[in-house]
């Protein structure tokens, strides 16, 4: 009898209520899945002005998802879109909503001490089934966990831009991370319609240890003066089959985020050749030319 009464004690959260703290691109893009896929979700941000643009962001997308689906019907595109945004409200205060959420998901800036600060305080005022995660590409999971009283309901959940595109979710899971914990977030990543893989809480985890020195031996292979960005974004369009080359990616994905990328994995392990940092991603960063968010990067947008 204690033994069911045990099991059923940790069983998996089933996730419904779902505040995503980070109204940029990854918080905002997550929000849009959840919301599509019946989740009742609240976008957390610093300002209204920042929601304001994410639920436009979100509009945005959506418009793009339906304009096929519904082609011959744009009033039936339209009341798909509404009833979406209506699973969807913002707020600027964390703290409001957390006692009714299944899961935390935080997608803010790739600071530690930020992120430890927002999850300790939430800690307190949780529920006790309630499962904090955080979107992080560089930090490790274990070390903003740290800062919980609830480490075996911490767990990552890592999501591709654009994250509405993107079919697959990173799910991390500490050394403290329970099973239960695990299962939920694999389950909530199932139910949002994307494919999981676990990984282990390593820098990088699967995707980014991949995908980011092979970005940034892209750049030096033009520093080297080996082949043009044009070419180069060409060549493994074309050769390769990738949707993007790796420049156009960086741009993407922005050349802040590529450089916060490599210099945390260098500083740890200045030896590894492939974390060598890039001259060039360097000076485009302090020039202030992020990638397309900032209208220029490796090339210029309108
Ligand atoms: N919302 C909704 N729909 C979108 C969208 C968005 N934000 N972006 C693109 N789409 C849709 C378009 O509407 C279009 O739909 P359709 O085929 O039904 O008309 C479809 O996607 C294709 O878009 P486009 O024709 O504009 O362009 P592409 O064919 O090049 O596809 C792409 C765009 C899906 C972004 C594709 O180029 C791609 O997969 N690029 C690689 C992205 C990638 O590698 N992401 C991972 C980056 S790493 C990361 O995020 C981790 C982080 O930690 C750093």
């Amino acid at each position: 009898i204690s033994r069911s009464f045990s099991s059923s004690a940790v069983r998996s959260v089933v996730i419904k209520n779902v505040m995503i703290i980070g109204g940029g691109q990854m918080g905002a893009g997550i929000a849009q899945v959840a919301a599509s896929t019946g989740h009742s979700v609240t976008l957390v941000d610093m300002s209204e002005d920042i929601l304001k643009k994410s639920v436009k962001g979100i509009e945005g997308s959506l418009k793009r998802v339906v304009k096929k689906k519904f082609a011959d019907k744009p009033e039936a595109g339209e009341e798909f879109v509404q009833k979406i945004l209506q699973n969807v409200s913002i707020s600027t205060d964390p703290a409001a909503a957390v006692p009714t959420s299944d899961l935390v998901l935080e997608a803010i800036v790739e600071n530690l001490k930020v992120k430890q600060d927002l999850f300790s305080r939430l800690d307190k005022l949780a529920p006790a089934h309630s499962i904090f995660a955080s979107n992080t590409s560089s930090l490790p999971i274990t070390d903003i966990a740290s800062s919980t009283s609830r480490q075996d309901r911490f767990g990552g959940l890592h999501f591709f831009n654009p994250v509405p595109m993107m079919k697959l979710v990173e799910v991390i899971a500490t050394s403290a991370t329970s099973q239960e914990t695990f299962d939920s977030l694999l389950n909530f990543s199932k139910a949002l319609g994307k494919t999981p893989v676990s990984c282990k809480d390593t820098p990088g985890f699967i995707v980014n240890r991949l995908l980011v020195p092979y970005m940034i031996e892209a750049l030096r292979l033009h520093e080297r003066g080996h082949g043009s960005k044009e070419d180069i974004d060409i060549a493994m369009k074309l050769g390769a089959g990738y949707p993007m080359g790796p420049f156009e990616l960086s741009d993407y994905v922005g050349l802040d985020t590529m450089k916060f990328i490599i210099d945390g994995w260098s500083e740890k392990d200045p030896d590894n050749p492939l974390f060598t940092p890039s001259e060039l991603l360097n000076k485009l960063v302090a020039e202030g030319k992020l990638g397309k968010k900032t209208g220029e990067g490796f090339y210029k947008y309108k």
